[in-house]
């Protein structure tokens, strides 16, 4: 790239609730755009402004830094009615929205009928994977089967109808095999209302790939914001216990249309302990009293289904494993401060596999993950508030250590960490 812009991607690099709506709210601080490149409405970030909380599902969390561009890529899956119910709701609190947001020719819509498939698939399911309900596998589906319909079909109002229309008619076969025989009026109605803000979408649509681009040549920052984590990755995730996109790095070049040599650092959010919300295995769960102490803590429980979360040490044969797949520069460790009253704090470096073996890596195989020992350290708490620290050597020394050995074990150097849910409430290393 020969201009003198720069492009920074956020990555979770746990099974998503990393935190980081709160580090792209402070990194957006020193960017002129902020860009989505995959999920949709199954993301939850929040943010909190002031006395203000924000819980961002669809529209980058840059949105709240007055003046920056907020681009959703052709990657994500945009529920349009969900999209601009959040659009107003910003508006409505004194957000300026208005000229901010582009969305991509080439991103897919989520419609109605997904939503209904992914509730109802999940009901029959044999084999549950706790979606969040939100359509995410169904609209990854219908793009994959090369039967979806993007934002630029918007513009051409007979190919838009002929491919919903037959869209309508799987769905509704595949409803009546299940035993939904009368879902089609109501859908159909639901359709027809999100379709019907279709005039308004086009008016944002944009070349989302090209605009990045040019916006790099032209010196501009830029940060590209993952939704989910790695292990929640549809390929290096906990598969089939994953959501349907890619979201690691990788991602988030072929999620906006830009070339993957644009990128030059990647930052990796993971919580300072480990949380995941839905079906699959925690291999470093907490036993329940501690679980349940570490949620209230936290505050654990999913911003976008409310569904408690379950809770656990800190995984750096994961994270490893996540700093490999996504090329981290550097890491953002949050939630620090949800440690201070603990006696001590346990990490894990290894795993004991089923058959006594144990390994350093992230194993392929699910389902031996849900059986592994971990192999874990053992480091003393600090015992002490940190929320108002701010400068790295300000912490306890205890506090110091556990990042020093998450740093060493996780490969990737330190980058920030979060103390609180506050914007201020973060050091900043180096
Ligand atoms: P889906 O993305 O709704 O299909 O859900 C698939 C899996 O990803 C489930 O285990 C969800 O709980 C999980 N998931 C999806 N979005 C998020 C998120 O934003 N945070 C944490 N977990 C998520």
């Amino acid at each position: 790239m020969s201009g003198t812009g720069s492009c920074t991607v956020v990555v979770g690099c746990q099974w998503g609730d990393e935190g980081k709506g709160k580090i792209v709210d402070v990194l957006a601080e020193d960017v002129d755009i902020v860009a989505r490149y995959q999920g949709g409405a199954n993301a939850g970030h929040t943010v909190h402004v002031g006395d203000e909380e924000f819980i961002l599902h669809q529209i980058p969390s840059g949105i709240l830094h007055p003046g920056k561009r907020c681009v959703l890529g052709n990657g994500v899956v945009l529920d349009v009615q969900q999209f601009f119910e959040e659009y107003e709701a910003l508006s409505a609190r004194g957000v300026d929205v208005e000229g901010r947001i582009g969305v991509s020719w080439r991103a897919h819509l989520l419609l109605p009928y997904h939503r209904l498939m992914d509730q109802v698939s999940e009901t029959s399911a044999a084999e549950k994977i706790g979606t969040t309900g939100r359509g995410i596998g169904p609209a990854y589906e219908d793009k994959t089967g090369r039967r979806g319909v993007r934002v630029v079909d918007l513009a051409n109002p007979e190919r838009l109808h002929k491919r919903v229309a037959a869209a309508m008619e799987r769905v509704c076969a595949r409803l009546e095999a299940l035993g939904h025989e009368d879902a089609r009026d109501e859908l159909q109605e639901r359709l027809d209302e999100a379709l019907a803000l279709g005039e308004r979408l086009l008016g944002i649509a944009t070349d989302a790939g090209s605009e990045i681009t040019a916006a790099l040549k032209s010196g501009k920052r830029v940060l590209l914001e993952g939704a989910q984590g790695t292990a929640l990755d549809v390929d290096h995730g906990t598969y089939p216990f994953v959501t349907s996109s890619s979201t690691t790095a990788g991602g988030a070049a072929t999620g906006t249309g830009i070339g993957p040599t644009v990128i030059d650092s990647v930052v990796g959010v993971v919580k300072a302990y480990t949380t995941r919300v839905g079906e699959g295995p925690l291999p470093s769960a907490f036993e329940a009293k501690m679980d349940e102490r570490v949620r209230e803590l936290g505050a654990e429980f999913g911003a976008t289904t409310g569904r408690p979360r379950r809770c656990g040490w800190f995984d750096s044969v994961l994270t490893r494993f996540a700093a490999q797949v996504n090329g981290l520069t550097a890491l953002a460790i949050t939630k620090l401060d949800v440690l201070d009253t603990l006696d001590e704090l346990r990490i894990a470096t290894h795993y004991r596999m089923p058959d006594g073996e144990v390994v350093r890596g992230f194993p392929a195989d699910t389902w031996s993950l849900g059986s592994v020992e971990p192999v874990y350290e053992t480091l003393p708490g600090w015992k002490t508030s940190i929320r108002d620290v701010r400068r790295l050597e300000d912490l306890p020394a205890a506090a110091r250590a556990y990042l020093d050995r998450i740093e060493e074990l996780t490969e990737a150097p330190v980058g920030w960490v979060s103390v609180g849910s506050q914007r201020e409430q973060i050091i900043q290393v180096g």
